[in-house]
């Protein structure tokens, strides 16, 4: 489980080398958006050689190369690949066809190359283009590769025309608040990690720790940064709190000492199979968390 995806600019080596070092489960060396059109071949020279020397093993990297329809794709994938990324994240993906291309390269790429078959994840950001809403429930079942499905409102606004994407109280606009309720049933249903999208004003952490908040209470389990500052608060957010693993202990202590029975109460309230599912959830991912920082030292 990844909390926490940290872009950074794929040109930029400075913020490159500093990503790794902040805390974040995944970066995301990014060869799309932030990156000029004249400087796409410098960033995927610059983030491939990165990624051949000095990557972290407790970093999962993950590589945003440029949309399947633009001239970039096939030269970033080509160049990024041999480089053994965690994972590729597909922007304005159109559903399980373009995922299906991007395996097919894959494929190749990883055989001629002699990396394990079917390694390389993909994350396609799930809701740029306004076709693109229309498949989020198209993602289940097509690839073992897809690691989760993520969401994006600016290029969604440019593309409809929409002048605004967030009312006077931070909150998305309603058309965004319905793609980010499909994408976390999309991700679920997929049977993947939803993962929320990143907050541009990046200096409100208050607001960040509000929205991460509300994110892991409906279901998201993780959320992209694009500033050093956002990664802790994320992480923080989407971790079980110490009180919430006691929680989940004392339920599965319970089922397990009642083995036959369906229903119970726990401090006067009533639990059954879906506590016990979510008690299980939150008990697996403190561990991973834990194993994860002894990794770390
Ligand atoms: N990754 C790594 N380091 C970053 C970073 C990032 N995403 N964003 C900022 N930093 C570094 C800065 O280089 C600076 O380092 P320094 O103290 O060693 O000089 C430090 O963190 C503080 O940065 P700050 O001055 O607050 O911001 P900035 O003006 O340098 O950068 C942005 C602001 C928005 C340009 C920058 O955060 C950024 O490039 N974000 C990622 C953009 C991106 O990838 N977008 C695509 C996805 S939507
Ligand atoms: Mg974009």
């Amino acid at each position: 489980m990844i909390r926490s995806f940290l872009f950074s600019p794929g040109d930029d080596e400075k913020k490159i080398g500093k990503a790794s070092g902040i805390g974040a489960d995944s970066v995301i060396l990014d060869l799309e958006d932030s990156v000029a059109e004249s400087r796409k071949p410098i960033a995927r020279d610059l983030v491939s050689k990165f990624l051949l020397s000095e990557k972290k093993s407790s970093v999962e990297y993950y590589v945003r190369i440029n949309p399947m329809d633009s001239p970039f794709c096939k030269d970033d994938v080509a160049k990024i690949v041999p480089s053994k990324p965690a994972g590729i994240m597909l922007p304005k993906a159109n559903g399980a066809q373009d995922v299906e291309v991007l395996v097919n390269y894959l494929a190749i790429l990883e055989a001629e190359h002699g990396i394990t078959s079917n390694s390389i994840k993909i994350l396609p950001v799930a809701t740029e283009t306004a076709a693109a809403v229309f498949t989020l429930g198209e993602y289940a079942g097509i690839t073992s590769r897809l690691s989760g499905l993520t969401w994006g409102a600016e290029d969604l606004g440019a593309a409809v025309g929409a002048s605004v994407n967030l009312q006077s109280d931070k909150d998305w606009t309603k058309p965004y608040q319905m793609v980010r309720s499909l994408c976390l049933f999309g991700a679920h249903a997929a049977e993947v990690q939803a993962i929320d999208t990143v907050m541009a004003d990046f200096r409100d952490l208050d607001q960040l720790k509000k929205v991460c908040d509300e994110a892991r209470q409906d279901g998201f389990t993780g959320k992209m940064a694009i500033h050093p500052a956002q990664v802790a608060v994320i992480n923080e957010a989407f971790s079980p709190s110490p009180q919430e693993l006691q929680h989940a202990k004392a339920v599965l202590a319970l089922f397990e000492e009642n083995p036959d029975a369906g229903t119970l109460q726990l401090d006067g309230k009533m639990i059954d199979k879906p506590h016990i599912v979510q008690a299980g959830r939150i008990v697996a991912l403190s561990e991973q968390i834990a194993a994860k920082k002894l990794i770390n030292k």
